[in-house]
């Protein structure tokens, strides 16, 4: 472990105020963070600006970046048609704490793109979208059991926060009542029979299934066919709802989002990331005789109204503004940047499965259109190559996938959140993927990856 330890040092060596932040950071927040991923080891290098493809960190360096904004960024960082509008805006207010026309114009936006928006509830973050919409599904059927995936990724709400991170038979921690899990059960992803025999177990109590059409968080792993559809059948069959999670797969795996890619019809559906433009935003949407028992409205009685939020920050016009010029930018450029970005995504999928496989380090590459992962296996974990859901994820060589990333950090200035998958941007070219591969290919032949790291 010699050489990775060089790279570590490499990194420590140009990231000393980092290094200084990090101290100081950890005597102000948990673990030095406000997000439990954004900590990698020795410690995180400190951002203080980015544009486009590039981010910049107060010692100077800049890295590629593959994060992206937890892959929110699908037109690279502060891109010119965004920033200026947003600026405009932020001249012109940034919390009205009132209606507003232009989340009027996001909303019919929206919904042009995704006509299943029949009716939509802004808030700002996935987290609130995702608990609102197992919250309506739970008024609309009069039933209490959601069905998740394991290691499924709807944000930190108390509700979801169930076999989301491994083990996932494990409980989550200490905060989180053990009852609370009572009425949450979690199906294995890309199984269709595994998971109907949990769904029939719960059938007559059933009332969602809440899903990542993609897994996204825990893995980069896209459905198998007949998956997501045989879900939905069986939602429709047994008087549930079916809920699809588009937080990071609506307008990343297609303008019009993963169902109309995979030919689904959700009851409701959760959006966030892209749709905010670089600014914090969670949607919930869907049928509207399911988004109408949230009317204050024309539902006055509190017992027969659903009562879901949107919070102080919901629809404010930067937000909105930056959501609407992004969304404005794909729809008029729809072609060049999806076959952009699918292009790139491809090109690191096969570029990356050829150098491992010529270096013989067991691996799988996993993703579609423009996201990607890397799943390393060390000799002692299981042999299988396939990485079909969050289990074979977790049964992979994370630390090694650590090494791969920091690697890529310290020596070649390529940035991918450690062991999360990387998103293209339209801000990346054919360059960029061309310098990960030659970057992957020094640290391959470096040994730290794989057999040789053992
Ligand atoms: C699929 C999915 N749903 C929900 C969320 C939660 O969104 P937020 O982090 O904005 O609360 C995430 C966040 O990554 C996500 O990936």
């Amino acid at each position: 472990m010699e050489k990775f330890d060089e790279y570590v040092r490499r990194y420590e060596r140009k990231t000393p105020k980092s290094r200084r932040l990090f101290s100081r950071a950890a005597r102000v927040f948990p673990g030095g963070i406000s997000h439990n991923i954004r900590y990698f080891p020795p410690y995180p290098f400190f951002a203080d600006g980015a544009k486009g493809k590039r981010l910049h960190d107060v010692d100077g360096n800049s890295y590629t970046d593959y994060w992206m904004g937890h892959w929110a960024l699908i037109l690279g960082h502060s891109p010119a048609p965004v920033a200026s509008a947003l600026a405009r805006q932020v001249r012109n207010g940034t919390l009205y704490g009132t209606t507003n026309d232009v989340s009027v114009e996001l909303a019919e936006t929206i919904q042009k793109l995704m006509p299943a928006a029949e009716m939509m509830r802004f808030s700002s973050t996935g987290s609130e979208a995702t608990m609102y919409a197992v919250r309506l599904a739970r008024a609309k059927t009069g039933r209490r059991v959601i069905a998740k995936a394991i290691g499924g990724w709807h944000g930190f709400n108390t509700t979801l926060m169930q076999s989301a991170s491994y083990p996932f038979e494990a409980e989550e921690g200490p905060g989180l009542v053990q009852d609370e899990g009572q009425y949450v059960e979690s199906i294995p992803f890309n199984d269709l029979e595994g998971s109907i025999k949990v769904l029939d177990n719960i059938r007559d109590d059933l009332a969602c299934i809440i899903i990542e059409p993609m897994i996204g968080t825990n893995g980069c792993i896209p459905p198998v066919d007949g998956y997501l559809q045989g879900l939905q059948e069986y939602a429709r069959k047994n008087g549930a709802l079916f809920i699809l999670d588009e937080i990071v797969t609506g307008f990343r795996l297609s303008l019009h989002g993963a169902a109309r890619l995979y030919g689904l019809d959700p009851d409701l559906f959760t959006l966030g990331k892209i749709c905010g433009g670089g600014m914090p935003i969670g949607v919930v949407c869907g049928r509207k005789e399911i988004m109408s028992l949230a009317d204050p409205v024309s539902v006055p009685d509190k017992q027969a109204r659903c009562a879901i939020g949107g919070g102080t920050f919901s629809a404010n016009p930067a937000t909105m503004t930056a959501g609407l010029a992004t969304l404005d930018f794909l729809k008029k450029n729809e072609r060049e940047v999806y076959g952009k970005i699918d292009r790139l995504g491809g090109m690191a999928r096969d570029g990356l499965g050829r150098i491992f496989a010529e270096a013989k380090i067991p691996c799988a590459i996993t993703g579609t259109k423009s996201v990607f992962m890397t799943h390393f296996f060390s000799d002692s974990s299981q042999q299988k190559r396939q990485v079909s859901n969050a289990t074979d994820v977790a049964m992979s060589d994370k630390a090694a996938l650590g090494r791969y990333h920091m690697a890529l950090m310290a020596a070649h200035g390529i940035f991918f959140l450690p062991s999360k998958m990387g998103a293209m941007s339209f801000a990346h070219d054919e360059g960029d993927v061309k310098k990960l591969l030659a970057a992957t290919q020094s640290i391959a032949d470096s040994g730290i990856l794989g057999k040789a790291a053992q």
